[in-house]
């Protein structure tokens, strides 16, 4: 299959930045449709890339967006919602999560067959499944579905299906669903937020300590996304990805408050005081930092049970490598311990 046009919906954001420069890097002509261009103001520099303002939840936006394009890469996700849908009346009110992660997904592959783009690309998460207890999983597990279902056909076609009466099965589009543990890199909101709170708080009351997470360096994200477009040996499938080690989330915050060299006593929360916690968390105005939601979603560990990929022939950055270099950053006393790190004292 022949790449060269590819439109990244989420482009602007954390993992979206990394898989655009590296598509621009490569040669790859990228349009990154967004809700504000001022958004997407580091992208704007790359000379192959294209910034559009768009609404990618109107079917005919989206369908314009899709215009010209080889492959499209979804990569729009939200971990809180403003809106919540109703979970003992799932049909009476829809919530963003089941916008942003389900009805997307469908527009986005209606759009592509509408369009005939051939190759999509879809970012999950690990553990998403249609019957979590956590919204987030649960929404994210059906958005999935709908990808492997609109890329059935394209499978059967390996048996010279496409062009026969099991078409409408699906979409004929040659999809690959990403499923990553939490990313982290430059700019993170996970290692970064537990940065601002251990370097505010001398005492950090800390909900499902032993919560367990493979994190993932943001780079080798985007490249396992980048190496995947053109590559058949990836169409249909899906892939966990996570970094080479496993860490409890007291142990990541140990990690981040000893990286900026800060001390940072971490009071344990049981379950009861943890979903107690996030209850409160979710009513607080403003941004979110916890919901009941994101204490159902770590009561399952974001774990992966295969090794990172092998397809891709690379090994998955180690955090220690990395994190020092950019969370260093953030407190100038911090940047001494940075270096300590890195230079193995
Ligand atoms: N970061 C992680 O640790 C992690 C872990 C597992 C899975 N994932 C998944 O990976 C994908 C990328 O995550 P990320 O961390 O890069 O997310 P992010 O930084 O929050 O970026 C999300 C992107 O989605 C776009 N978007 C469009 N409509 C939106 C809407 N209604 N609400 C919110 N955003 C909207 C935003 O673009 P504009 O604002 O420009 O329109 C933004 O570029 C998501 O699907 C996420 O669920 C992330």
């Amino acid at each position: 299959m022949k790449i060269k046009n590819v439109c990244v919906l989420g482009g602007s954001g954390f993992v979206g930045r990394h898989v655009v420069h590296l598509l621009g890097a490569r040669g790859y002509r990228v349009r990154v449709p967004t809700r504000r261009r001022e958004r997407a103001k580091s992208l704007l520099v790359l000379p192959t890339v294209d910034i559009v303002e768009a609404n990618i939840f109107d079917p005919g936006d989206l369908d314009r967006q899709f215009e010209g394009m080889d492959a499209v890469v979804n990569l729009v996700g939200i971990l809180h919602e403003n809106r919540r849908g109703r979970a003992d009346k799932p049909q009476a009110r829809r919530g963003d999560f089941h916008e942003v992660h389900v009805e997307l997904p469908r527009k986005v592959a209606h759009a592509c067959a509408a369009r005939r783009v051939p190759r999509l690309l879809h970012m999950s998460a690990l553990n998403a499944d249609p019957t979590a207890r956590s919204a987030y999983l649960r929404s994210k597990g059906l958005g999935e579905a709908i990808m492997r279902e609109a890329g059935a056909a394209a499978r059967e076609d390996e048996r010279g299906y496409l062009d026969g009466p099991k078409l409408v099965r699906g979409y004929g589009l040659a999809a690959t669903i990403f499923r990553p543990s939490v990313v982290f890199g430059r700019e993170d909101a996970f290692l970064n937020l537990f940065a601002r709170l251990a370097s505010s708080l001398p005492l950090l009351p800390l909900a499902s300590p032993d919560a367990r997470f493979q994190p993932v360096f943001v780079e080798d994200v985007a490249r396992a996304i980048v190496d995947s477009l053109a590559d058949e040996a990836t169409f249909g499938q899906t892939y966990d990805l996570c970094g080479p080690k496993v860490y409890t989330l007291q142990e990541l915050v140990e990690f981040v408050a000893a990286t900026l060299g800060r001390r940072c006593r971490i009071v344990r929360l049981g379950p009861g005081a943890s979903y107690l916690q996030a209850w409160a968390l979710e009513l607080m105005p403003g941004k979110k930092l916890m919901t009941r939601d994101n204490f159902y979603s770590m009561q399952a560990d974001s774990v992966c049970a295969c090794p990172f990929p092998a397809l891709f022939g690379f090994s998955p950055a180690n955090m220690e490598a990395v994190v020092p270099g950019y969370l260093a950053q953030a407190l100038p006393r911090a940047r001494y311990t940075g270096f300590r790190q890195r230079a193995g004292r």
